[in-house]
């Protein structure tokens, strides 16, 4: 058996900074916000910190729309908080991974700037620029923000390719140029003492050069062809290159935000001789809702359980042995956990929380936890659709709403309240006083109306909180290499309420057993003389007899 890698061991905790902590009372949240809240993270015992973008942008995408990739976004602070929040980082012996963003960049970025004088300027092919095809665009593609995936810049009389909004352009990885200069500013964040990348929808970056059409638009229904241009012709060889010119110079975690893949594809990204990156955050699970009416995720759809473990095991088995799992319930693009996959009534909030924690946490792979998972941290429901800033909520309103007229606003905003990003990006609740103790100011997203039940003082004052129970699996995963090393086998895969897989080493096995309904049931499951409870959201056994959103793990000899 290899021996493992630091970061198959290791767990990362991703923070929203714009929502996370706010010390200047602009009402968004700062680095030296994040160096205040250090000593939280580490109480947690997470290992390394994921940075959604701190560089300059003029927030088209929050972030996404990079202006200066060697440059911190003002209101989040300067290079030296940044420096600064490295190194007292690295003084806890907590690594920051950075958020790296290279399909696109901002149209306000210096290369865009460029690319758009003239058709002969130096930058001019650091971007994908097209001529209009019988005065229209070069192909039909629809950009995953709503309306075409083709912009036409007066100056010149050619369109810009962008997979995302008009102001993110796709870049050209087809340009050498292009490529080295991404690699020379990758260099420099490593110079600067970063630990890794997470690499944004990174299996977009190499396009069909001759712009097929996407067969499956539908303007209509808000459609996107992000998966038209996933895993590209020479993706690979990009990412290798990558891989040899800046990954394989350091000992850095690598995971990569990849739409669409299959893990046969993951498996190419990822194996442990690709060469590639570490891991991928595959799609699969966060899609098992989606519309049956061909919205994608505006759905306000319950999810199955039977489809959710058949998702989850087969990465879980097609990975074993060849690559490594990513393993995520939410981020700041996906509804909150606890309101999507358990239950956020007050009765069942932490018990569901916690159920759900253990599920993942047992799996194999790396874990990540998104801010505010840990106290349970619930979606958000604004009355008014103005209230919301996400563009694509607000693009998808627009688009299904008014103009199309084919979604009622108040089907809609069901919808919203079950999808929109934003139910992942209200600020963390840290306390009970204004604002939550995210800011003195006014927030940029408004907080939760629940902060008051639902924060960080809170939880950290009970001793059975979610927070103390997401303590305890992060210290079991450092303790119990099986967490870590097991291979995964699914038990009562038809079991519409009851997840039960077993994890399995030479000479020891662990039995994770969780209950997702809000009933008490009886299950069978066998458990060997000696076996001991690792772990439960509830403090008593009853055996076979399992109450609401009850999840347990057994650890026994072979
Ligand atoms: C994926 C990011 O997670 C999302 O927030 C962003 O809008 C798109 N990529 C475009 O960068």
């Amino acid at each position: 058996m290899m021996k493992n890698k630091w970061w198959q061991e290791a767990v990362v905790y991703q923070v929203y900074p714009r929502s996370f902590q706010d010390t200047d009372g602009d009402g968004m949240g700062d680095i030296p916000g994040i160096i205040q809240r250090l000593p939280y993270l580490k109480k947690l015992g997470i290992d390394v910190i994921w940075l959604s973008p701190v560089y300059k942008s003029p927030n088209a995408d929050n972030g996404y729309d990079i202006s200066d990739y060697q440059a911190i976004q003002p209101a989040f602070g300067s290079m030296a908080d940044i420096k600064k929040l490295f190194k007292a980082a690295h003084e806890l012996n907590l690594k920051i991974m950075m958020d790296l963003v290279v399909n696109h960049t901002s149209d306000e970025h210096a290369w865009f700037q460029q690319s758009r004088q003239s058709k002969d300027n130096p930058y001019r092919d650091f971007y994908i620029w097209r001529d209009p095809v019988d005065g229209h665009e070069p192909n039909n593609w629809a950009s995953d923000f709503g309306g075409r995936a083709w912009a036409f810049d007066e100056q010149t009389g050619q369109y810009y390719l962008h997979i995302f909004s008009k102001k993110q352009p796709d870049l050209n990885w087809e340009n050498p140029k292009l490529r080295q200069a991404i690699y020379d500013m990758m260099n420099w964040w490593l110079e600067q003492g970063v630990d890794g990348f997470r690499m944004d929808v990174i299996n977009l970056i190499s396009k069909d050069m001759q712009f097929p059409d996407d067969p499956s638009v539908d303007f209509g229904k808000h459609s996107s062809s992000m998966e038209m241009v996933a895993n590209g012709p020479r993706v690979h060889e990009f990412l290798r290159e990558m891989n040899e010119k800046v990954l394989s110079q350091a000992d850095i975690i690598t995971v990569g935000e990849t739409p669409g893949v299959t893990p046969a594809d993951a498996i190419k990204y990822t194996g442990f001789d690709a060469h590639e990156l570490q891991m991928v955050f595959q799609f699969e699970h966060t899609v098992i809702d989606d519309s049956k009416d061909g919205l994608g995720k505006w759905s306000d759809e319950r999810f199955d359980l039977v489809d959710l473990k058949r998702v989850l095991s087969k990465w879980q088995v097609a990975l074993d042995g060849k690559a490594w799992n990513s393993l995520y319930w939410n981020n700041h693009d996906r509804p909150r956990v606890v309101s999507r996959f358990g239950d956020e009534r007050p009765a069942y909030r932490e018990l569901s929380a916690k159920m759900l924690a253990t599920v993942l946490h047992f799996m194999q792979g790396t874990p990540y936890i998104y801010q505010g998972e840990e106290i349970g941290m619930t979606n958000i429901a604004y009355d008014d659709i103005n209230e919301y800033q996400d563009i694509d909520t607000l693009n998808a309103y627009q688009d299904l709403v008014v103009n199309q007229k084919i979604v009622s606003p108040e089907k809609m905003m069901t919808y919203v309240y079950h999808s929109s990003r934003d139910n992942a990006r209200t600020p963390m609740q840290w306390d009970t006083s204004t604002q939550a103790g995210f800011t003195t100011g006014k927030p940029w997203l408004n907080i939760n109306k629940n902060y008051p039940q639902i924060n960080v003082a809170n939880a950290v004052d009970d001793s059975n909180s979610i927070f103390y129970y997401y303590q305890r699996l992060i210290k079991l995963r450092h303790e119990l290499s099986i967490m870590t090393t097991g291979h995964y086998e699914l038990l009562a895969a038809d079991d519409a309420d009851v997840y039960i897989y077993k994890r399995t080493t030479a000479d020891e096995e662990l039995l994770v057993i969780a209950n997702f309904t809000d009933k008490k049931l009886q299950r069978e499951f066998d458990l060997p003389v000696g076996s001991t409870r690792v772990i439960s959201n509830y403090v008593d056994d009853t055996g076979h007899t399992l109450r609401p959103y009850e999840a347990k793990v057994y650890r026994y000899d072979k």
